[in-house]
């Protein structure tokens, strides 16, 4: 047997793969909180279908998990549009983007995710075709070789990161939306927990679903996923019938998340800064190299729940842990 996926990964495994796309909202209706968003979006979508024209481009930004990809689904539902994927990484030539570019069907969405990791020859063959709906290819080498200006279908970028920070500002400027993605309240949770229960024909009690929102990190993704580590512990105990508080708290016991819903490599951080740099300030880079965690990992999947606690504080000297976090591991603040 595979070891269990990290609750807080950001990489989606191939076996979650389908699971997650199955529990997709598919409206902006299923889409549970961001209501700000919502109605922001609700207004560029009647707008548009109005003029029939296609919607502004949208950068989304925020922590994984949020309801990014979700969200750029649910605008290509809504607006009854193709969507085409890619992302980032993907990407490694200027040659590649073109082709997709050029493949687009009028109204097309084009969602790139990981937009922050796109090559700089890249992103800016991005944009004149976001602003003028063209590109200029070069046909040929040497001295026969001409610039093409070709004009494209109109379109909408859809583009998510987890760091809106290193987008550059002209390419920032160039979306006409830009929404971030906020933490979800433990209600929220509870009721994208219920549909989920529902597709996943599990059922389960009202206190149970709250209880695990509670320790979800006000993320959809990690709620998800603690949902079905629970029916995996209810089916080994023999307690399918009905999921009730007990057994969801019992197997979140098991999985070692606390009431906050830290897991153990969030406890070994704030611990390790607490122990071994008496408190910090400490910098990133040694943080990760004491903790065998990458910069990346820490920066955008660990640190973000942690700060927004106030268990961690940044300064420009590097990472500092707060009295909250000491009281929260059961040190004494004065210990720091
Ligand atoms: N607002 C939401 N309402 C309902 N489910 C959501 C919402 N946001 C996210 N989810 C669920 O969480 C999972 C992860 O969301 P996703 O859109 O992939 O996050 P991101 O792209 O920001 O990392 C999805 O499979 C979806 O089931
Ligand atoms: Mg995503």
């Amino acid at each position: 047997m595979s070891a269990p996926e990290s609750l807080l990964s950001t990489k989606v495994s191939t076996d979650e793969e389908p699971i997650e796309r199955s529990l997709r909202p598919d409206s902006l209706e299923t889409y549970i909180g961001q209501q700000s968003i919502k109605e922001s979006l609700r207004i560029a979508l009647a707008s548009s279908k109005q003029r029939k024209a296609t919607v502004d481009h949208i950068l989304l930004y925020g922590p994984p998990g949020l309801g990014k990809t979700s969200l750029a689904y649910v605008v290509a539902r809504e607006m009854g549009v193709a969507i085409r994927t890619t992302s980032g990484p993907a990407i490694s030539k200027a040659g590649d983007l073109a082709a997709i570019l050029t493949n687009l069907q009028e109204g097309d969405i084009l969602f790139i995710d990981e937009i922050h990791r796109l090559q700089r020859s890249v992103e800016e063959i991005l944009y004149p075709a976001m602003e003028d709906r063209c590109i200029d290819i070069a046909i040929g080498k040497g001295p026969s070789a001409r610039i093409v200006r070709l004009d494209l279908p109109s379109f909408t970028l859809i583009g998510a990161t987890t760091r809106a920070g290193s987008l550059s500002h002209p390419f920032r400027d160039r979306f006409g939306l830009v929404h971030r993605l906020d933490y979800y309240e433990d209600e929220e949770l509870a009721t994208i927990l219920e549909r989920s229960s529902k597709l996943l024909n599990i059922t389960i009690s009202r206190p149970a679903l709250l209880h695990i929102a509670q320790r979800a990190r006000k993320t959809p993704r990690v709620a998800n996923r603690l949902l079905r580590r629970i029916r995996d512990y209810a089916t080994v105990h023999g307690k399918t019938s009905e999921v009730d508080l007990d057994t969801a708290k019992a197997a979140l016991d098991q999985l070692h998340i606390d009431a906050l819903g830290l897991d153990k490599i969030d406890r070994d951080i704030l611990l390790l800064i607490q122990q071994q740099f008496t408190g910090g300030p400490v910098g990133l880079d040694t943080l990760a190299a004491a903790s065998g965690e990458e910069r990346e990992t820490l920066e955008d999947v660990i640190e973000p729940y942690l700060l927004r606690l106030g268990f961690l504080e940044r300064s420009p000297r590097g990472r500092m842990i707060t009295d909250a976090a000491r009281r929260h591991l059961g040190f004494s603040p004065q210990m720091g």
